[in-house]
């Protein structure tokens, strides 16, 4: 298929956006950690990342209407303890509340603890939060757009690398990831699946030339439009 940017555009993640981007992240990835808690925590941080100065996104929209977003932070730690800080009261509740009716969330939650410290070592890498499109505008090469365009942005904050957890077994986006110069660094398994730490690397050569020839692309298309 024909990439077709007409009637399309990419804008930066607002809080206006936090209400319909935290249904879709529960529908787009819902055996993710933080689904499991449902909108109202999804809610609190998609509101950090489109208001702190260190994170940020990229909202997809056709005819004014979203149809999928990606967001990035440059530090996931201090994003989920800026969220239990300003929420405390609120995220007791919904951490209270999941770990009476499932109390084997505690051992999830320190072994997603231990991942984020690791992917966090040093401060010019981001880590992609989320990336999700309403199902009807996938497989038609948005994706692909959203997520470059996300990378330029990175790119231009200081990144040096550019990290996301990826599913073993999903072809689509272990394709997109190849296809974007990401290479996988480790695995670990989580929930009786594989997962795999993408890295996208300023000093890869290889992965630099596959980002800029995507990024080319996506700037002669959107300057014919
Ligand atoms: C992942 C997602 C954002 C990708 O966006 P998309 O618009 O569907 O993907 P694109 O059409 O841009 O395709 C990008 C690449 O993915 C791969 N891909 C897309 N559809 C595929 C399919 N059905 N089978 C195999 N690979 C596929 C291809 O490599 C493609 O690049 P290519 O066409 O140059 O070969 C989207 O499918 C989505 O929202 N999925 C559900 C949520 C999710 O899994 N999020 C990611 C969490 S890490």
């Amino acid at each position: 298929m024909v990439l077709n940017l007409k009637n399309k555009k990419f804008r930066l993640y607002e809080v206006r956006d936090t209400d319909e981007t935290a249904i879709l992240y529960k529908e787009a990835m819902p055996d993710d950690f933080v689904s499991q808690f449902g909108s109202k925590l999804l809610k609190l941080i998609n509101i950090e990342l489109a208001t702190s100065d260190y994170s940020s996104g990229i909202v997809f929209e056709e005819y004014g209407k979203l149809g999928g977003y990606i967001a990035y932070t440059l530090n996931s730690s201090k994003l989920y303890s800026n969220v239990v800080r300003k929420h405390f009261f609120k995220i007791l509740l919904i951490f209270g509340t999941k770990l009476l009716t499932s109390p084997k969330f505690l051992f999830e939650y320190f072994k997603v603890r231990s991942v984020m410290k690791k992917l966090n070592s040093q401060s010019t890498q981001v880590e992609l939060i989320i990336a999700g499109l309403k199902p009807e505008f996938r497989g038609r090469k948005i994706g692909k757009v959203i997520y470059i365009k996300a990378m330029e942005d990175c790119l231009l904050r200081g990144a040096t690398e550019i990290k996301a957890i990826i599913h073993e077994e999903d072809p689509v986006i272990n394709n997109l990831y190849k296809k974007l110069g990401f290479k996988e660094r480790e695995r670990m398994k989580f929930r009786n699946t594989i997962r795999k730490i993408m890295v996208f690397s300023i000093n890869d050569q290889e992965s630099m030339e596959i980002y800029k020839n995507a990024l080319d692309l996506v700037n002669k298309i959107e300057s014919t439009i």
